[in-house]
């Protein structure tokens, strides 16, 4: 599997969104990473669906829905009409994931599952073979521009193993830097999440390159 990247738009220019994603879009990215919070599963707050549907329109990006929120099952169907590709749900929100897996799949849409920094790798374990993304923080949630844990490199590799064959993409959020990206993609990451690095970049088009590797 060839690395991804995926801007999160969580760290755009906000008074100029149709732009921003365009221009991350002209940098060479095929994956926009939209992080969804609901100042309750984390302290802040982002932006809904409403927004994600007004932004289908003007790009051919691959949806990545990262939903933290508490009770994601009120908001499947919402993301799946706002045009998400793929929705990501946090296990610590997700007392029966599997019920929940399978209300994405009837969707349509591809099913992921986010861990917090502080939960066992291992939890995976039981849903693989349900699953079509697995998203480890390498931050705790909440907010963009934090550092990178350096432990998340130790659970990358935990999990690229527990993966094994599967075709299950494996992607980081949190943290993600050019100094820090060949680490995190020798680890076993097939896509970055990153913000600040990429929007925040003089050229974002190399900034993309860069992180691909
Ligand atoms: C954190 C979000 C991340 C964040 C990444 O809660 O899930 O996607 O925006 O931002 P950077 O790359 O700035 O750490
Ligand atoms: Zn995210």
């Amino acid at each position: 599997m060839s690395v991804q990247v995926a801007p999160s738009l969580l760290a755009a220019d906000y008074a100029h969104l149709a732009g921003e994603v365009r221009r991350i879009e002209d940098a060479g990215a095929a994956v926009l990473h939209l992080d969804i919070m609901d100042g309750h599963f984390v302290p802040n707050l982002s932006f809904g669906a409403d927004l994600v549907a007004a932004l289908r329109p003007l790009t051919k990006m691959l949806f990545d829905v990262h939903l933290m929120v508490t009770a994601p099952e009120n908001y499947l169907q919402k993301f799946a009409a706002a045009g998400a590709d793929e929705i990501t749900v946090h296990l610590e929100a997700a007392p029966r994931l599997d019920d929940l897996l399978a209300q994405i799949a009837a969707l349509k849409i591809k099913r992921g599952v986010s861990l917090k920094p502080d939960t066992p790798v291992e939890k995976i374990r039981p849903h693989l073979d349900r699953l079509d993304l697995v998203l480890l923080m390498s931050v705790y949630p909440g907010a963009g521009g934090q550092s990178f844990m350096p432990e998340a490199l130790d659970r990358l590799r935990e999990c690229r193993q527990l993966i094994g064959q599967r075709p299950v993409v494996l992607s980081i959020d949190g943290g993600v830097r050019l100094d820090n990206a060949p680490a995190i993609r020798e680890a076993g990451a097939t896509r970055l999440v990153s913000g600040t690095t990429i929007f925040h970049a003089p050229n974002p088009q190399s900034a993309v390159a860069q992180l691909k590797g």
